[in-house]
This record gives C-alpha cells, sequence and structure tokens, in this order.
C-alpha cells in the first residue's frame, strides 16, 4: 500500500491569524500517523505555519520556487530559502503558474529540479484543460508534462517526488473528476512512467486534485490507483481539511 498524501494549497488566501487558528486546530487534531499531511500556505506565512505545527506531524512546503539557487531574480524564492523556512515540499507546476506566468514544462522540469537539489520533495502537477479532454489529447498533453521531468532529472529524482493529477476544468470548480476518470489518468501517469522504470510507476504516489470535498474525498481515495489528495478550496477552513484527511485514513 502506498502512504497517502493529504496536501492542502492555500494558493493566495491566509492572514496571520487565520494561520495561527489553524495552527491551533491542527494541533488539537489526531492525525493518522499513517498519512503524509502536508500543507503549502502562501510563503510569507510559511515560517510561521512551521512554528506553529511543530511536532504534530504535519509538514509544509512552497507553492512554488525559483529554478536557481540564487542571483539576480527580483522576486524569487529559493529553495534553499524553502528550506531554511522549514518548508520540506514544494510544489511545481501548478496549473495557475503554467497558465498565469506561462510556465513552460521545461520551466517546471527546472523547477522539479531545484527543489531536489534544495533537499525539498517537489509535487509534480499536470492535468489537461477541458478543450484537450474534448479533443482526446489529454492523455498525451499529461504523459509529455510527466515525460519532461523525467528527461530532466531522472526516475531517481522523480522517485523522490510526486504526482498531482489536477485536471484545470475541476480546479476550483466544483466539478470533480468522476473517480473511474480520476484513475484512468493516474493509470496513464504509471504507464508513462514504467517506460523508464516499472517499479517506481508502482511505487510512485499519484495524488488528484480538483474540487476535493469532505463530500467526495472518500470516494475518489478508494481507488486504488489514487494515493491521496491536494485539495484548493476546501483547505481554508481547518474543520473540512481535517474531514478529508479522516477521509483517507
Ligand atoms: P480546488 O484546487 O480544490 O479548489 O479545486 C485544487 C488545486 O488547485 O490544487
Amino acid at each position: 500500500m502506498r502512504r497517502s498524501i493529504i496536501a492542502g494549497n492555500w494558493k493566495m488566501h491566509g492572514s496571520r491569524e487565520a494561520v495561527a487558528g489553524f495552527c491551533k486546530a491542527l494541533r488539537g487534531a489526531r492525525l493518522g500517523a499513517e498519512l503524509d499531511v502536508l500543507v503549502f500556505p502562501p510563503v510569507a506565512y510559511l515560517g510561521q505555519f512551521v512554528d506553529g505545527v511543530r511536532n504534530t506531524g504535519v509538514a509544509a512546503g512552497a507553492q512554488d520556487l525559483h529554478p536557481a539557487a540564487q542571483g539576480a531574480h527580483t522576486g524569487g524564492v529559493s529553495g534553499a530559502m524553502i528550506a531554511e523556512l522549514g518548508g520540506r515540499w514544494a510544489l511545481t507546476g501548478h496549473s495557475e503558474r503554467r497558465s498565469e506566468h506561462g510556465e513552460s514544462d521545461a520551466l517546471v522540469a527546472a523547477k522539479f529540479g531545484a527543489a531536489l537539489s534544495a533537499g525539498l520533495r517537489p509535487i509534480l502537477c499536470v492535468g489537461e484543460t477541458l478543450a484537450q479532454r474534448q479533443s482526446g489529447e489529454a492523455e498525451s498533453f499529461v504523459a509529455r508534462q510527466v515525460q519532461t521531468v523525467i528527461e530532466a532529472v531522472g526516475v531517481d529524482g522523480l522517485a523522490r517526488g510526486a504526482v498531482a493529477y489536477e485536471p484545470i476544468w475541476a480546479i476550483g470548480t466544483g466539478e470533480t473528476a468522476a473517480p473511474g476518470q480520476a484513475a484512468g489518468m493516474h493509470r496513464l501517469i504509471r504507464e508513462t512512467i514504467a517506460a523508464s522504470d516499472a517499479a517506481l510507476a508502482e511505487s510512485i504516489r499519484v495524488i488528484y486534485g480538483g474540487s476535493v470535498s469532505p463530500h467526495n474525498a472518500a470516494e475518489l481515495f478508494s481507488e486504488p490507483e489514487v494515493d491521496g489528495g491536494l485539495i484548493g478550496g476546501a483547505s481554508l477552513q481547518v474543520q473540512s481539511f481535517l474531514a478529508i484527511v479522516a477521509a483517507a485514513v
């Protein structure tokens, strides 16, 4: 059995007060020791969040990082800086980064590599648009997103991270992939990896994101292909996040 990941992606939400309240509730909660529970707050609050969840078993990470280790990159935050704040994970290639910031597969792969170099565990986000799904291109598009990272960091690099399948049409829309649809794409991701390393294809964690909620989480997580979730909107309120954590235990 692959160990599930339940990860909250706060996007650009939060405040010092919200972080304090969230951490307090996490400190009082019972979290399954058999899960990786992660939160990606805005990097501005990462240090506060890490301090707030000390000894709870919850880990934190950054929603993005710069591909360079340092330099003249105004606004950039490096993997080493994230690690120094206590971050252990990093999202790479979230669809909002790809669409709002024009991040290409090659740049995402460079960021995945930069996270590894800083000792962070990257989560590679992949997923197709509705138009790509309707025109039958979803599988080749997602396969390429995964393959580009394998070519950049090798299977050993990929093995130190995880993959999140997030169909763009399901992010923040209230539309969720049917469990069978998610499972089908998770299998495609594994087949893509299997072409380079069959064992890794089985062991790597592939989590689902896209309008996961306390209402649909148990059904999604009951798919053997689905090793947990990357949760946006429903991770902002600690009670709904914890309900999703409970659905994965
Ligand atoms: P959502 O976001 O759960 O609000 O759809 C998921 C994500 O973007 O990671």
